[in-house]
Parts: structure tokens; C-alpha cells; sequence
């Protein structure tokens, strides 16, 4: 198999970004962050004034920002109609409005349909790492990982990356978050039938990265 696509889905705190960019920079790969998409359509929201709460308004301008992304697993890089977007994607309002605006359809066909010509163009193969893209954006990969974790561990995992932030309310706010993303219409976050699951619970990042690049090895050998 000359060029592999690689699909690695599951709620936050799973260790997917981590696991995905190794991966990806271990086997030559592109890698594409689909959640720093959504993130950057939200800042524009935010931004341009667009009450997120209000899913016509957001349906309506969802087509005007011009969002890009770097698929380099060693410098990913997103930008927001040519504005360096990596920052301001990752502020708490982002993050406590991103669900509301990644459940409106237009939002989802828009990004869906930059997600797939982004993965088609990887020459070498890609991993993409979401919510959904064993399910609807990528449905052929060639390889479906589901990465689960205890709500605790997800927890603490996060908490640790937002140095030091209080690991009750960091649960909590991932819940809800889990909740909204699994309980909407258009393309929630599930595991494709087709998919492996990994339990990181108890695994070290390296682990888990020693085990999707064995499956990944073994994809490859059998095609
Ligand atoms: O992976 P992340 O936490 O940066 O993702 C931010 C949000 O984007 C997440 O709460 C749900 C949404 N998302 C999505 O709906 N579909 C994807 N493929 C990726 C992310």
C-alpha cells in the first residue's frame, strides 16, 4: 500500500492530537487536526459578532472565513482568512462555544468537504484525527482507530495541559462537551463499526503510538 489514510476518532482528553501527530511524523504521513477547523470557524464566529447560539446566523456566514491548514505532523499549522489562528483556537471561550457551532449542518458539509479534498491531496497517505471521520468524512480509510480513556483520565490528562487547571471543573466541562458532540444530528461523535478501540486508560502515550503504528504495519502488509 503506497499511500495509507488513517482515521483516529474518540471524545477529548483521549490522547488523539498527541497519538495522531506521532504517528503521523513515525511514518511519513500528513496529519490534519479536524477539530482546530472547527475551532477556527467558532473564533471567526466570535470575532465577526455571530451570536454562536443562533444556528441561521451561523449557517449564514459559515461559508465566509477562509480557513487553511498545514499538514506537517512537526509544525501544523491553521490559519483564519491568512491570520495565524494556533492561539486564539484554544482560549476557554473557543472551547465552551465550539460544540454549538460544529452541530450546525452548513458548518459540517463546509468543513467535511475541506477535510476530504485536504486528504485526498496527501501524497505519502494522512492521519486525521475528529470526531467523526471513520464514520462520515473519511468512510474508506484504510485504517479506523476509536481511542477511548475514563472520564478521571481525560480528565487529569487535560487539566495537566492547561497547566494545572482544577480537575473537577475540567471533568465536568469535558462531559458536557462529550455530550453535545455525541447527542447531535448531523455526524456525532461514534465509533465506526469498522473501527479498532484502544483503551489508553492504563497505556502511556508512547504505548498507544507504538500501537496504532503496529496496526497501521499491519494494514500495509496484508494490502
Ligand atoms: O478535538 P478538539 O477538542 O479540538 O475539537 C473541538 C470540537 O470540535 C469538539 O468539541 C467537537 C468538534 N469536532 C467535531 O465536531 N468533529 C470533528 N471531526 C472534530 C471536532
Amino acid at each position: 500500500m503506497e499511500s495509507v489514510i488513517v482515521a483516529i476518532d474518540g471524545p477529548s482528553g483521549t490522547g488523539k492530537s498527541s497519538t495522531s501527530k506521532a504517528v503521523a511524523a513515525k511514518l511519513g504521513l500528513s496529519y490534519l487536526d479536524t477539530g482546530a477547523q472547527y475551532r477556527a470557524i467558532t473564533w471567526w464566529m466570535i470575532s465577526n459578532g455571530v451570536d454562536v447560539t443562533d444556528a441561521e446566523a451561523v449557517a449564514n456566514a459559515a461559508s465566509k472565513p477562509v480557513i487553511v491548514s498545514g499538514t506537517d505532523p512537526g509544525r501544523p499549522t491553521i490559519t483564519v482568512d491568512g491570520a495565524d489562528a494556533a492561539g486564539p483556537i484554544r482560549t476557554e471561550e473557543v472551547t465552551s462555544k465550539v460544540s454549538a457551532v460544529s452541530a450546525v449542518p452548513e458548518v459540517r458539509s463546509l468543513i467535511t468537504e475541506l477535510q476530504r479534498s485536504i486528504a485526498r491531496s496527501a501524497e505519502h497517505g494522512i492521519v486525521v484525527e475528529g470526531r467523526d471521520i471513520g464514520t462520515t468524512v473519511l468512510p474508506d480509510a484504510d485504517l479506523k482507530i476509536f481511542l477511548t480513556a475514563s472520564p478521571e483520565a481525560r480528565a487529569a490528562r487535560r487539566s495537566g495541559e492547561l497547566k494545572g487547571a482544577d480537575v473537577h471543573a475540567t471533568k465536568e466541562a469535558l462531559i458536557k462537551r462529550d455530550a453535545a458532540d455525541s447527542s447531535r444530528k448531523t455526524s456525532p461523535l461514534a465509533k465506526a463499526g469498522d473501527a479498532v478501540e484502544v483503551d489508553t486508560t492504563d497505556l502511556t502515550l508512547d504505548q498507544v503510538i507504538e500501537c496504532v503504528v503496529t496496526l497501521v504495519d499491519e494494514k500495509r502488509t496484508a494490502a
